[in-house]
């Protein structure tokens, strides 16, 4: 069984290695954090594995760089200098298989490997990994390999062009993090408005999830409802003058409008396009 090394075994790194190892795809060789207590932490949680100093290491057939993205280049060129053999990938989503590029000099295997899954907890994302799409990219044969890995743990990988990559990842994030921003201004203005936060929770939470999942299904123009979507251009105008309070909150709004207003104007009257875009401008 081929042996698989983890530099960085925060979230990503340790709920991977665990997956690898419950399914017996690899066998752990070290674990290796920037602080020696993580890294016995890591172990405990993997279930597998030695917490290791990088230059203790053991040979290995597999690299996973699970640092942060800032990391990656010093520990690719400090990894250069000990090992020339394996295939060795990174979980960046931003970043591409470049960033190895002094191992893949030494003659490496070097490919990105990007889960599209929040591991803010790792036992829950252990939990919830299968079915997560993993965005590949770099050398053909190292992309091989990783397909074959990450399909052994319910995962669904797929090649993604390095070009690709910062588009990618800003959708990703557009997705993920900013939808989170999303229900936070919605709470907040619901709370401003004298709801009381559990109340503001139970209306707002099922509102949100059947219109996001309504935008993925029938598709963000058949999705899209409310008063952009029907030309009422009063509505808007009384919304924004209860947000201007918050400055920061009313320019959201603002912005998001006009993108509503783009994706509802081919079933608007001109008149009522023009009437929203000027209660938007306010
Ligand atoms: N979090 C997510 O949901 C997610 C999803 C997909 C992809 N990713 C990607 O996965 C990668 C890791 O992210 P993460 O969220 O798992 O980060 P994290 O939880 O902050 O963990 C980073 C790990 O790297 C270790 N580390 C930092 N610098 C190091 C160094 N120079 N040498 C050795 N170990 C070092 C840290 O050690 P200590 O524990 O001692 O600090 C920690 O174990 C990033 O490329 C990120 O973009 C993250």
């Amino acid at each position: 069984m081929q042996v698989l090394n983890v530099v960085g075994a925060g979230r990503v790194g340790r709920s991977l290695a665990r997956l690898w190892h419950q399914a017996g795809a690899v066998r752990l060789g070290g674990v290796c954090t920037r602080r020696t207590d993580s890294a016995a932490d890591a172990v405990a949680f993997i279930g597998a594995g030695q917490a290791l100093a990088l230059d203790a290491m053991p040979p290995a057939a597999l690299w996973l760089l699970a640092v942060p993205d800032s990391e990656l280049a010093a520990v690719a060129e400090t990894l250069a200098g000990r090992i020339d053999r394996g295939t060795v990938f990174h979980a960046s989503g931003a970043l591409t298989a470049a960033v190895l590029a002094p191992l893949a000099a030494r003659g490496l295997a070097t490919a990105s490997a990007h889960p599209a899954l929040s591991f803010a907890e790792p036992a829950r994302a252990v939990r919830e990994f299968a079915g997560t799409p993993v965005a590949l990219e770099g050398d053909a044969a190292a992309c091989q390999t990783l397909s074959a890995l990450f399909a052994a743990i319910g995962g669904a990988p797929f090649p993604l062009a390095a070009a690709a990559k910062p588009g990618y990842h800003a959708a990703c994030a557009i997705a993920s993090n900013y939808a989170v921003v999303l229900a936070d201004l919605a709470l907040r203005t619901a709370q401003r408005a004298g709801l009381d936060a559990a109340t503001a929770r139970a209306v707002l939470a099922p509102l949100a999830g059947q219109s996001l999942a309504n935008a993925f299904t029938l598709g963000p123009a058949a999705a899209l409802t409310g008063p952009v979507a029907r030309g009422d251009a009063a509505t808007v105008a009384l919304h924004l003058a209860g947000l201007d309070q918050v400055p920061a909150d009313a320019d959201a709004y603002r912005a998001l409008g006009r993108l509503a207003l783009q994706l509802a104007a081919p079933g608007l009257e001109p008149a009522r396009i023009a009437a929203v875009h000027e209660a938007l401008a306010r």
